[in-house]
């Protein structure tokens, strides 16, 4: 049984091509057909924001933008700048993340790995902060998950089409089923070598979704619950779950829609941090090297604004609910 959702013409691509990038390299918010790109001074993990500012940044956030802070970093003590090389990860995982207190994808004595563990915990609370201070009213329902420290460029690595994060697509987990939970994420540059981390941004969740959805394989009767006794997914992977993998899918597989769709190119200096619903921005990583990235869930109950989530998008368009109660 295939573990994936599925894209009617998927296993067409082989290999991972870098994808010619055109475009505005200015961050700027005047291409209304694609991702908008919101800049806010904040230069503090614990700021105080007014009130009526949290509520309009979420719901920029929330109708699709990227929030960038480029005055705000993450600084790493003097003893562990000797993490910024890429010795530390083991050579097999894509990334060193920390889950909870448990360490995997990094390579080191047990001393090391602990020191290693301390700073991407520092970043999780700093970008858990932050969220909680521009995003209050989502304060109660945050749901940390995983943290990512991520020492490999962005491009370059022997990967499958699937795995290629240097076309665009929206994140969804094979294994992990959201069931329209929201996955909002915290990255942040933290490249000594002064190396942008350039992206590039699509178009908006719903006009990606009209466009691809036709293409998405319908889910097989039974298919969920096999997958879970396999225990391919933890827990019962839902025909949202089911969409979103067939849209990420239906969107990496196709060259022409990598090179024809709205998109803009968007370059976050060393230093700048950037906030998304990357389940919902259209997002390549095209280059950079040595990033941190926090994973936070978050329920539909927490948003302003429900009908602009991913699940309320898809469940309009094909008439039906898509989340089994
Ligand atoms: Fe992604």
């Amino acid at each position: 049984m295939r573990a994936r959702g599925g894209c009617l013409a998927d296993g067409v691509l082989g290999a991972s091509p870098l994808i010619p990038v055109d475009g505005p390299r200015s961050v700027d918010t005047s291409a209304p057909t694609v991702t908008p790109i919101v800049t806010l001074g904040v230069e503090d993990w614990r700021p105080v924001i007014p009130a009526a500012d949290t509520e309009r940044y979420a719901h920029e956030l929330e109708a699709g933008a990227v929030l960038v802070l480029p005055r705000l970093t993450f600084v790493f003590a003097p003893d562990e700048t000797r993490f910024l090389n890429v010795r530390w990860s083991d050579g097999k995982a894509k990334n060193i993340s920390l889950d909870g207190t448990s360490i995997r994808g990094a390579a080191g004595g047990a001393d090391d790995l602990a020191a290693l563990a301390r700073m991407i915990g520092r970043f999780a609370a700093d970008a858990t902060a932050l969220v909680t201070a521009l995003f209050p009213r989502y304060a109660p329902w945050l749901k940390r998950a995983r943290t990512s420290y991520r020492p490999h460029g962005a491009a370059g690595r022997a990967v499958s089409w699937r795995k290629d994060d240097t076309r665009l697509h929206v994140d969804a987990f094979p294994s992990r089923p959201t069931r329209g939970e929201r996955i909002l994420r915290v990255f942040c540059n933290v490249n000594p070598f002064g190396e942008e981390r350039v992206w590039r941004v699509g178009e908006p969740f719903e006009a990606m979704a009209r466009r691809l959805l036709p293409a998405v394989r319908p889910m097989i009767p039974g298919e969920a619950a096999c997958l879970s006794a396999l225990h391919v997914t933890r827990g019962r992977r839902s025909e949202y779950d089911h969409m979103m993998l067939g849209l990420h899918d239906c969107a990496k597989s196709d060259l022409d829609y990598q090179r024809a769709s709205p998109q803009r190119e968007v370059r976050f200096a060393p230093g700048t941090t950037w906030i998304c619903f990357s389940d919902q921005v259209m997002h390549a990583a095209a280059s950079g090297q040595y990033m941190l990235e926090q994973t936070t869930h978050l329920p539909l109950d927490a948003l302003y604004e429900p009908r602009s989530s991913p699940l309320a998008i898809l469940e309009r368009i094909s008439g039906r609910p898509l989340v089994a109660a």
